[in-house]
């Protein structure tokens, strides 16, 4: 491996201390790390390491009993969803949507908060590289040690763009960094709108926020608290839902199966210091913050938007 790159991507033969990820014929996956001497077993007997150790990934190997194997180096998208996890990790398709649609680029300080299990960070880490900033928090020191391992062992090493700290972000960002010194902030946490003050203080100007959450509650309440804070441009909420297809001969048609749900992402670009974002001049649906609604209100407000009940 090139450990200058800090890609997590290794090249040439296979070696000893490297994982690799054997796929049987029924999809199943293995990954394991290379030992010389050990064997792995499998339920069609086993595969010595050695075997291994010195090829060009990208081969089929078959165990001892007549199985086949199909043998690569894990991508960052296979690494993350099947390394131990503290918490739930953000999918794939969802770290695509965060490093695109947040603009990540190389030399970024982005802070993310909670790391849970360091899958998103693999990611953030990958797009700013070793010369940005990636500063993670996250208030249970066990995921931040199981964090901790895994980014390790994506990257092989102690990544130099990482800042890992162990503590509540509401009260250990503006401890941690200067007002308006951070490019872009992501919160995957349960309370994400606890945070919107500290986040506020820390982005500069032009900076963007986003957040993934998991239920529509927790996606009204932080649309509406990004939105009532006044210095964020309107939100922009969004999911995206990800679609297989069978393609066989004539047989062109959507996979039966699908991953209907994983999470919610919204942005919002931080204004410079003391302006205000344009109050939207669309009303309200009509109802919507109506007696019935407990939230964040816009600034601005008609009064007639908050005294309708939900059905009138
Ligand atoms: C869903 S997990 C994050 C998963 C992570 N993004 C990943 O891809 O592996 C949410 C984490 O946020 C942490 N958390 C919740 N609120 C927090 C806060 N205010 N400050 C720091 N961490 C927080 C939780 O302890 C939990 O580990």
């Amino acid at each position: 491996m090139n450990h200058n790159d800090w890609s997590g991507v290794r090249r040439g033969p296979l070696a000893a201390g490297e994982w690799v990820r054997l796929v049987d014929a029924k999809g199943r996956k293995h990954n394991i790390c290379l030992e010389v001497g050990k064997t792995f077993h499998t339920n069609r007997g086993g595969i010595s390491h050695d075997d291994l150790i010195g090829r060009d990934e990208g081969f089929s190997i078959a165990s001892t009993s007549g199985g086949e194997y199909l043998v690569f180096r894990p991508l960052l998208s296979e690494f993350v969803v099947s390394m131990p996890r503290g918490a739930a990790v953000v999918y794939p398709k969802d770290a695509a949507q965060i490093v695109a649609m947040a603009d990540m680029f190389p030399g970024a300080r982005v802070v993310e908060a909670g790391v849970g299990s360091g899958a998103l960070t693999c990611s953030l880490l990958r797009a700013v590289g070793p010369d940005g900033l990636v500063s993670s928090f996250e208030r249970r020191e066990e995921f931040a040690d199981i964090a901790k391992q895994n980014v390790h062992q994506f990257f092989g090493g102690v990544h130099p763009a990482w800042q890992l700290t162990v503590g509540d972000l509401a009260e250990e960002l503006g401890r941690c960094h200067e007002p308006g010194s951070i490019d872009r902030v992501v919160l995957d946490m349960l309370a994400p709108w606890e945070c919107v003050p500290a986040v506020a203080d820390c982005l500069a100007p032009g900076g963007i926020v986003v957040a993934y959450v998991a239920t529509t509650t927790q996606l009204g309440r932080i649309t509406e608290t990004l939105r009532a804070h006044g210095e964020f441009t309107e939100p922009l909420p969004w999911e995206t839902l990800v679609r297989e297809w069978h393609v066989e001969g004539l047989a062109v048609r959507p996979s039966h199966k699908m991953n209907g749900h994983t999470g919610f992402l919204v942005t919002a670009r931080r204004m410079a210091p003391g302006n205000q974002a344009p109050v939207k001049k669309r009303r309200p649906a009509p109802g919507a913050y109506g007696v019935d609604y407990q939230g964040p209100r816009p600034v601005g407000l008609p009064p007639s938007a908050v005294d309708q009940p939900v059905d009138s």
